[in-house]
């Protein structure tokens, strides 16, 4: 079955089947039937590249439904992992809740998005998650796990690590304070004077579209590498050959850099390998003219990996899941 429209790159690559998981028991029937050959949980593929085709099936979590409660200070709103992440955040908006919009535009469903902690404009999920709900692969059951045993960091959670292939998230339960606090110190939000979380929603939405390319027009996965976190003293060397090398402070010890401006400063905006291109007005997006191919993708990011070890000595990690035939590439 084709994957062309199930990841936002659309390499028109092939795996055994794509099943839709509408329900718990449809995903618990499918775990227990499919035993021996692979499969692969997936969302909207909006972080996942399939390079070639995959030999397994497809579990499309498809697990819709929203539901919100009121406590004196905040409203609890339990989500399905299979609804959109973006139209949840204008349905928040819609209902007079207030908190998510500097996440607006993200693609993806709202299961996937604590496994990275999706972050953007100043605010990261983690800020907002009471718990998660997820299936145990291993014991068939339904699990719980609040905020804090998450483990979220920076494009990092629990999810990615010791629950890497163990677990497949069914539901999200969000906590959102009914006190709203703007959050403007980033980037071009910091221009808005006195914002509703409409107007945060607009610039972010009008930020979004001008800088980063839309999938369904150009293929891509958006960031294809995550920020480099390095220490203070690594960084404070790289400043004396490199003077306007951008940081933002992480903690006392740490500084993270915009990964974007190792790659643009190393000229490669705009690099194209056959239909793979390095993207014009945002470096750390690679993009997939249609034509592209994943031995393209992977020659680029490579070549762009390497390059900034050489000049940076920064080993940049992918942000992106790729997956080759029976299962995840290491870049
Ligand atoms: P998928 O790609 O389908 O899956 C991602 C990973 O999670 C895979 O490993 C998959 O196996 C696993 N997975 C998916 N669902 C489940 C589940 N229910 N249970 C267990 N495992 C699961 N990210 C940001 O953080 N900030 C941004 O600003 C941002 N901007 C983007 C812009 C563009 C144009 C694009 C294309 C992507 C962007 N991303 C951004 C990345 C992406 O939107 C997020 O990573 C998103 O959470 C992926 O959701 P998905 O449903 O498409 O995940
Ligand atoms: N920059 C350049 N040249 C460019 C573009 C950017 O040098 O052409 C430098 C500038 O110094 C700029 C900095 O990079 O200030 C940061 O750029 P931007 O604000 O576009 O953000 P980013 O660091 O490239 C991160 C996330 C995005 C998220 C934005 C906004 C990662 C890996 N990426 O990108 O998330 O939307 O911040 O918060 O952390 C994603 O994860 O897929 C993603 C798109």
């Amino acid at each position: 079955q084709s994957l062309s429209h199930e990841h936002t790159f659309g390499f028109a690559t092939k795996a055994k089947e794509v099943l839709l998981i509408p329900s718990v028991e449809t995903l618990q029937y499918y775990l227990d039937s499919i035993q021996t050959s692979s499969y692969l949980i997936l969302g909207e593929g909006s972080n996942t590249i399939f390079l070639e085709d995959y030999t397994g099936c497809i579990f499309k979590i498809a697990i819709k439904g929203i539901d919100v409660k009121h406590t004196q200070d905040d409203f609890i709103i339990s989500v399905g992992a299979g609804e959109n992440w973006h139209t949840l955040v204008s349905w928040c908006l819609q209902k007079q809740i207030y908190g998510l919009e500097n996440l607006a535009l993200i693609p993806g469903t709202v299961g996937a998005a604590p496994i990275q902690n999706i972050g953007a404009y100043g605010l990261e999920l983690a800020k907002f998650v009471k718990s998660v709900e997820y299936l145990d692969i291993t014991t068939g059951g339904i699990k719980a796990l609040g905020n804090l045993a998450c483990n979220f960091g920076y494009r990092d959670s629990i999810f990615k690590r010791e629950l890497m292939g163990k677990a497949v998230i069914t539901k999200v339960v969000f906590k959102i304070p009914k006190n709203w606090q703007p959050i403007t110190h980033y980037g071009e939000l910091t221009a808005l004077d006195n914002p509703t979380a409409q107007d945060i929603f607009n610039k972010v939405v009008e930020v979004r579209k001008a800088k980063l390319p839309d999938p369904k027009e150009l293929g891509n996965a958006g960031s294809f590498f995550k920020n480099p976190i390095i220490t203070v003293e690594s960084y404070a060397a790289l400043k004396t050959k490199w003077p306007t090398i951008p940081s933002y402070q992480v903690d006392d010890l740490t500084v993270k850099i915009p990964a974007a401006w190792l790659i643009d400063t190393l000229g490669f905006k705009g690099r194209k390998i056959g239909g793979i291109s390095c993207h014009i007005h945002q470096p750390l997006v690679l993009t997939n003219d249609g034509t592209g191919t994943g031995k393209e993708l992977l020659l680029l990011a490579r070549q762009i990996r390497d390059k900034v070890q050489q000049e940076f000595s920064i080993v940049l990690e992918n942000e992106v899941r790729l997956m080759g035939s029976d299962g995840a590439i290491i870049l």
